[in-house]
């Protein structure tokens, strides 16, 4: 049976990781797949998880399956986190959450409950997008689109383009946008943008489905869900995914939710029972270890202030990263990189041609994504002047 299959190349990302871990080299810097990385250069087990853990660890009494949509607290939890605890769409009962494996797993089986309401329906995403929504969305059946979204000349979002190509969408489409801390480009809509965004999708019938990956990265645990609760407090229906792989550090733990509002409660609870479907025909029951460290986390008053505070130093850290870069570039005769520090998150686009990336690695060490993506968490004290000067060396030759 197997016999005729050639190999596929591997995830673009994930094959970076594995050529960066592979090189010998000290001076090697990891600007590659999406992880935190504090100042020592490592990804550390957040300090409020560890607490939660060792609260596992002598009070959990059973490994009994939990249930196909979860654990009950962290669903609750992680809907107050997204929409914030008296947000209109919940205490009327029409959001039902279910957890999921990492957001991705959320992303999926949003994907498939959707082809199963409306087979091959469209999906807008912004160009770029993270990459990997194309397969998990398409795989599940889903016919995807693009808008404009990102003006690599100006370095932020060509606002007027988006808007336009929000317009475009047949009525009744689905369109998805990320949350906050836009991957790969780090250029998030303001405010004042998500309710531009909010009254399209009015006007036009479009269901948002909002894709929140780094919630608390960008400029604060509310403050990055404030497009998505405008969006939520004005649209009958739409569909949210979180991840707690990058706040939570919880990564391999694959904990995340998805979230879907409806225009009734009685809607609700339907909709909730096709996604306890899909989920039991997908992987039966979702893994419970990481959504128990959550629901510990934000349950608890005290492990949950020092989980914020542990955000909250995630994301002054990299946004003082962005600034140092930008600045160091700056002093290397190179100004054009300023952008970075306006930006969100994670990452940035650096903007510069395929060549650059391949030297970079080749002759530095430097792993960035093919994109050009870099991950700014990965700019240490020590390892940003060298990443300074290869990158400066590499635009000069
Ligand atoms: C990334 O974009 O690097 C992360 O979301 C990790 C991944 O799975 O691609």
């Amino acid at each position: 049976m197997f016999q005729k299959l050639e190999p596929l190349g591997g995830d673009p990302i994930l094959a970076l990781m594995a050529a960066y871990r592979a090189d010998p080299s000290a001076d090697k810097v990891d600007l590659g797949v999406g992880v935190y990385q504090d100042e020592q250069g490592t990804t550390p087990v957040l300090r409020a998880v560890t607490a939660a853990e060792q609260v596992l660890l002598d009070e959990q009494t059973t490994k009994v399956y939990v249930g196909i949509a979860g654990s009950e607290a962290f669903n609750a939890s992680m809907q107050a986190l997204m929409f914030g605890a008296d947000h209109p769409a919940a205490t009327e009962g029409r959001i039902t959450t279910v957890q999921s494996t990492g957001g991705s797993g959320g992303l999926r089986v949003a994907a498939e409950f959707l082809n199963s309401v409306r087979p091959s329906c469209r999906i807008w995403v912004t160009t770029p997008t993270w990459p990997n929504h194309r397969p998990l969305l398409g795989a599940a059946g889903l016919d995807i689109r693009e808008i404009p979204y990102y003006d690599a000349k100006a370095g932020a979002i060509d606002v007027p383009a988006m808007l336009a190509g929000i317009e475009a969408i047949p009525d009744g489409d689905v369109l998805l946008l990320h949350g906050c801390c836009h991957n790969p480009t780090g250029a998030d809509l303001t405010l004042a943008q998500w309710q531009a965004v909010t009254e399209l999708c009015v006007k036009k019938n479009l269901l948002p489905f909002i894709d929140t990956a780094y919630q608390g990265f960008a400029e604060g645990l509310d403050e990055d869900a404030a497009g998505l609760r405008v969006l939520a407090a004005n649209v009958p229906e739409l569909i949210a995914v979180a991840s707690c792989s990058k706040n939570f550090g919880l990564y391999r733990e694959r904990t995340g939710a998805l979230s879907v509002i409806t225009a009734s409660a009685e809607s609700a609870a339907a909709t909730r029972s096709h996604l306890m479907k899909i989920v039991r025909a997908m992987i039966s029951m979702p893994p419970d270890h990481g959504a128990a460290i959550v629901a510990q986390s934000l349950g608890d008053d005290a492990l949950r202030a020092r989980w914020r505070a542990e955000v909250a130093e995630m994301r002054e850290r990299m946004r003082g990263q962005r600034r140092d870069f930008a600045a160091a570039m700056a002093e290397r005769g190179f100004d054009r990189f300023g952008f970075m520090a306006d930006q969100y998150g994670m990452f940035s686009l650096l903007g510069v041609e395929p060549d650059v990336i391949k030297t970079m690695r080749e002759q530095h060490h430097v792993y960035i994504v093919g994109s050009g993506r870099v991950n700014v968490a990965g700019l240490t004290s020590t390892k940003l002047p060298y990443v300074a000067d290869a990158l400066a060396a590499t635009l000069s030759d």
